[in-house]
């Protein structure tokens, strides 16, 4: 069969389609990119703002409209949104992110794959998610904690190392593995010419620890993803983020010290409720004392089921966007 993978979201998703396609590619189905040629169309979805269900559901809408044309097109929606929402007059509906699942799912039987040999490799370490971040979704769809077993993460590097220049380890908050510093340690130790990255870190777990490693280790990138959120400390309360821009700023200060040439991005949430003119003002002020490398600006987006979403305050759709815009504005162009 010919198979269509449209993938939206984080890098723990292209992960999963890459993984989904391999898996089919191995067992003789072949991968298109253009719809009318499909016999399946995967969607593996995110749903982390309303901006990315929208877009995808109006992708999804598209393609029921190309299976009234052909009928034997068979629609496939897995991953985040599909674990928030049902949606009507698809063929299989499935809240996972475990690629094995989903082929199974479309009849396919799985197998041990040969190693990836492309340049960019990435590897699972932990799954789900429970800081419930109160703007956050992924908690609700991505369940509890796991830890994936040392054995396996270690053997899937061994055999991607001597090809791949880059190497990601993922998570949604990476620094949650017991004794991250250590398996740092362990995997840049190893023989290769490779880059090991890993995302996301959370500011609350992030540590010296981590920190000396990436120092003593020339093979980890020296590009760092720390989510500031907010530079406010009340609006970084009602987050329930766990950390305070003084203590943020001492990570910060501590990881220039050890690494000068250190590249660091953020992303940062404008709009969220309660957020007055003032405290977004402290949130420019604090962005501006960081100098980050770049940030990622979003407007504060409802998710329902969560925490934040019934907060009192909400701030005006159209204020958190001008916001945001005036964010992006002030970062342009401090670069
Ligand atoms: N686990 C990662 C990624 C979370 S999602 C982390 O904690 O860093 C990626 C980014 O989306 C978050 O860092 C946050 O800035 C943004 N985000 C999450 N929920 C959001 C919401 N409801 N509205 C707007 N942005 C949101
Ligand atoms: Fe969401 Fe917070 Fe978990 Fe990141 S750490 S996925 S922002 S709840
Ligand atoms: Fe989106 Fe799910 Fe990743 S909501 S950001 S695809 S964990």
């Amino acid at each position: 069969m010919k198979f269509v993978i449209k993938n939206y979201g984080c890098q723990m998703n292209v992960n999963t389609a890459e993984q989904i396609a391999r898996q089919l590619t191995v067992a003789g189905h072949q991968q298109v990119t253009n719809d009318a040629l499909a016999d399946v169309i995967i969607f593996n979805t995110c749903c982390v703002r309303n901006t990315a269900e929208q877009k995808i559901l109006s992708h999804i809408a598209l393609a029921k409209q190309l299976k009234q044309k052909k009928p034997n097109l068979r629609i496939a929606v897995i991953g985040c949104l599909s674990a928030k929402r049902k949606i009507k007059g698809v063929d299989i509906l499935l809240g996972t992110d475990d690629a094995k699942q989903v082929v199974e799912k479309l009849g396919v039987p799985t197998q041990p794959l040969p190693p990836v040999t492309s340049e960019t490799a990435y590897i699972d370490i932990t799954y789900g998610c429970e800081n419930f971040c109160s703007y956050c979704i992924v908690p609700f769809v991505r369940g509890k904690l796991r830890i994936r077993p040392y054995a396996e993460i270690s053997a899937e590097f061994d055999q991607v190392k001597d090809h791949a220049q880059h190497i990601y380890l993922l998570g949604q908050n990476v620094n949650a593995y017991p004794n991250f510093p250590q398996l740092l340690a362990d995997l840049a130790g190893r023989d290769g010419n490779f880059t090991l990255h890993f995302l996301s870190s959370h500011p609350k777990d992030f540590d010296e620890a981590t920190i000396k490693v990436i120092a003593a280790y020339p093979k980890i990138a020296r590009d760092i993803h720390l989510p500031l959120q907010s530079g406010c400390d009340k609006i970084l309360r009602l987050m329930n983020r766990k950390y305070t821009v003084a203590e943020y700023m001492a990570k910060i200060a501590c990881l220039r010290s050890y690494i000068p040439d250190v590249h660091i991005t953020t992303d940062i949430i404008c709009g969220f409720p309660g957020e007055t003119a003032a405290d977004f003002a402290t949130t420019v002020a604090t962005v501006q004392k960081i100098k980050f490398n770049a940030a990622y600006i979003f407007p504060y987006s409802n998710r329902s089921g969560t925490v934040a979403d019934k907060l009192d305050d909400q701030v005006p759709f159209q204020e958190r966007k001008v916001r945001a815009t005036k964010l992006v504005e002030i970062m342009r162009k401090m670069s």
